[in-house]
Parts: structure tokens; C-alpha cells; sequence
């Protein structure tokens, strides 16, 4: 549907996000679920990773074997909610490197306002990850992917774990080179910018803020 979107249709992703999207789900499981799902996101967006050969030894004797040609990549996080996919992924790249962007809504221009920016320093020799549970609007995402784009990174991919079209649209639109990596594209967004039939809100639902 989506030139830029690939839908993680693993069985045991699709099985975990169904618990998590009901509305009786607590946080410590929603964390959980969320945690164990971007570890196979994370298998699906990392599976273009280059290898070079490397000479090693094992206890019987020496060959040459794959490891990765280049730097690790950098995993960053759209706060609050990014943190939720992110620590799933560190789980299976706990070489990673972490960035973290903090954006907030202008309430009278509606503009995505950068409050917070810290990256590694050489992120212009790593690809990124981005990372942000809902892609709603597109907002937030487009306007991170943008900043980024300014510290000149290899690559750049965006991870969610739901889509509305709209999102994924504006992505497209905005970037149409960023490939976009999520676990359900759902039906729209309702009059208050939430996902249909999605799962409330991300940041409330992993923290128990509301
Ligand atoms: N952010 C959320 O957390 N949930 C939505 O449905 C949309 C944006």
C-alpha cells in the first residue's frame, strides 16, 4: 500500500501487540510486550547489516568468519515514548549507540518544538534507528528525521509499532527515502490525532501516567 513500509507480520508480533492493545493490559506487561516485540523489530530492521570477514580461531582451528564492516548503529529514541521500543532493541544491540530527541507540540502553531537533542558524536559514521511506538500524525517523526538529517548519519530508518496511514503518509511526503518498519499499519486517526483502532496512548500505557 505504502512504498516506504514494511509490516513486521511475524506471528508472535502480531500475537503480542493483540495483548497489548487491550485496554486491560497493565503497564509491567505492556513493557514488557513492547520490549519483546522491538527485540524482533529490531531483527527485521538490522537484516541489510554489511559483514566483512574476519580471521578467527576456535578451539578445533582457525577460519575466516562474518562480522559486522562497520560501526554500530545508533538507536535514537523520540521521548518519552521511544524509550519503550528502545530498550527492546537494546536488548539485541547492546553495542548500539543511543541518541535521544525530545519534541513538544507548539499549541498555537501546532509545530514540532525541539526541547532536547543529544547524539554521539560520530553519528555521521553510524546508520540510525529511530525509534517512536506511534506513528500518528507524522508530526513529531518527520520533524526528527529532519533534524537528523542534518548530522548527516549513513542511514536512516524509522521503527514503530503502529501506523496510521496518515504517519506514514506524511513520511513519504516529507522523506520518501526513509524506509519506515512497523508491526501493524491500522485504519485512521480520530478527531483527536489518536490512532483507530490502535491502542491509547503509548507514553500512558508503558508509564502509567493517566
Ligand atoms: N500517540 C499515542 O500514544 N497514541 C496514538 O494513538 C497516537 C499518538
Amino acid at each position: 500500500m505504502f512504498k516506504n513500509l514494511t509490516v513486521v507480520d511475524h506471528p508472535l508480533v502480531q500475537a503480542k501487540l493483540t495483548i497489548m492493545r487491550q485496554k486491560d493490559t497493565k503497564p509491567p506487561e505492556f513493557r514488557r510486550l513492547l520490549r519483546e516485540i522491538s527485540v524482533l523489530l529490531a531483527y527485521e530492521v538490522t537484516r541489510d547489516t554489511k559483514l566483512t570477514m574476519a580471521r578467527i580461531e576456535t578451539p578445533i582451528t582457525f577460519m575466516d568468519a562474518p562480522v559486522p564492516a562497520e560501526k554500530d548503529p545508533c538507536i535514537v529514541s523520540i521521548l518519552r515514548a521511544g524509550n519503550g521500543i528502545l530498550d527492546g532493541m537494546l536488548d539485541l544491540l547492546p553495542t548500539a549507540r543511543v541518541g535521544h530527541i525530545g519534541l513538544y507540540r507548539d499549541p498555537i502553531s501546532l509545530a514540532a518544538v525541539e526541547y532536547y537533542f543529544k547524539l554521539p558524536q560520530d553519528v555521521s559514521e553510524r546508520h540510525v534507528i529511530v525509534v517512536d511506538p506511534m506513528l500518528a500524525t507524522g508530526n513529531s517523526s518527520v520533524a526528527a528525521v529532519s533534524r537528523l538529517l542534518e548530522v548527516n548519519p549513513l542511514s536512516i530508518k524509522f521503527v514503530c509499532l503502529v501506523a496510521a496511514p496518515e504517519g506514514v503518509k506524511a513520511m513519504l511526503d516529507s522523506h520518501p527515502q526513509i524506509p519506515v518498519f512497523a508491526a501493524a499499519l491500522d485504519s485512521h486517526l480520530n478527531d483527536h490525532s489518536y490512532i483507530v483502532p490502535g491502542l491509547g496512548d503509548a507514553g500512558d500505557r508503558l508509564y502509567g501516567t493517566r
